[in-house]
């Protein structure tokens, strides 16, 4: 199966491409200029371009994932009309010839809600708080209303970029807390977060049995940023002292921010049988992905 792995250079297609390299045919493509990747299975190629024949054509897919995007939320909100090009219309013009895409997967994302609703699940209403999520849903609709198959994930991931040094939530805690540094964690924000090799797993899931639809995939537990911070620094015996409580209704972003950011994952493990992770069996997926 030819796969086209869009956003190659980011940490959730780096568990990807490690998981799949010999699994599944990889088209990469990323716009990073000194990218790791090389050779005639990569393709340099800024989604902001107005045309992507030339990279569907290059690759040919069977299947999209589509991982790509501008993530950095006060970002978007300060470049609005790059993160809809990046984040909305790609969604659109990846699914423009289905000569090529026989399916597509759009990752996308918790702010889609506005962290009213405390578990909200796949019918519940959308309703996004900043620019990012506005984004992120839009791509949603672009990518449903393509006529091509699809399926939509919106999950919230903690993980380790496996090709790149990179500030992820997990490498910023593990690298402060390992030289003693303090940090600050938000006391009064909850999500409900899977790691990427999980994701993983269940992408590759979703793929080979053709699970097509909206789906929620996160973790099971939801735990504010603080309470994470403490339990990752027990697990892997830091100082659970070096972390201190802030509150993010005090803190000064661009770009507001739920307070809520969990999901309900009841109808994925209902529907395929298969235990997403509590908070601990996420804690497990970092010991080997820290240990690397
Ligand atoms: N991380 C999370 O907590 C989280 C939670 C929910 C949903 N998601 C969704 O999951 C997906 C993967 O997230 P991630 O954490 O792996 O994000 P990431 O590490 O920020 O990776 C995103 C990738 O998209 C690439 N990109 C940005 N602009 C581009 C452009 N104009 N042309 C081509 N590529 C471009 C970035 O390139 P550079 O490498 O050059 O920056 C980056 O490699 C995203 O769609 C995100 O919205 C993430």
């Amino acid at each position: 199966m030819r796969v086209l792995l869009t956003g190659a250079d980011g940490m959730l297609a780096s568990n990807l491409i490690l998981a799949w390299d010999r699994k599944f045919d990889l088209y990469l493509t990323g716009n990073r200029k000194n990218s790791v990747h090389s050779g005639s299975k990569y393709l340099k190629f800024d989604l902001k371009n107005k045309n992507y024949d030339y990279l569907l054509n290059w690759s040919k897919p069977d299947i999209i994932v589509h991982c790509a995007a501008i993530t950095q939320v006060d970002y978007c909100e300060n470049n609005q009309t790059e993160a809809s090009k990046v984040n909305s219309l790609s969604c659109h013009k990846l699914t423009q010839r289905n000569d090529y895409t026989k399916r597509i997967i759009y990752i996308s994302t918790d702010a889609v809600f506005n962290g009213a609703e405390k578990f909200p699940c796949e019918s519940s209403l959308t309703t996004p708080i900043n620019f990012y999520g506005k984004t992120k849903l839009n791509g949603e609709v672009l990518i449903s209303d393509s006529g091509i198959p699809f399926t939509i994930i919106r999950t919230t991931i903690l993980g380790v970029n496996r090709f790149y040094p990179s500030k992820t939530l997990v490498e910023w805690i593990y690298s402060s807390l390992k030289n003693k540094a303090s940090i600050k964690l938000f006391g009064d924000t909850y999500f409900t977060p899977i790691s990427s090799l999980k994701l993983a797993e269940e992408i590759e899931h979703v793929i080979l049995y053709k699970i097509n639809g909206l789906l929620h995939i996160s973790g099971t537990t939801s735990i504010s940023k603080y309470q994470f911070g403490c339990k990752f620094a027990k697990y892997f015996h830091l100082d659970q002292n070096l972390i201190q409580k802030s509150l993010l209704k005090h803190a000064n972003f661009n770009a507001p921010r739920s307070l809520n950011q969990s999901l309900s994952v009841a109808h994925y493990q209902k529907s395929t049988g298969r235990p997403l992770h509590a908070i601990e069996g996420t804690m497990e997926d970092f010991s080997s992905l820290l240990a690397e």
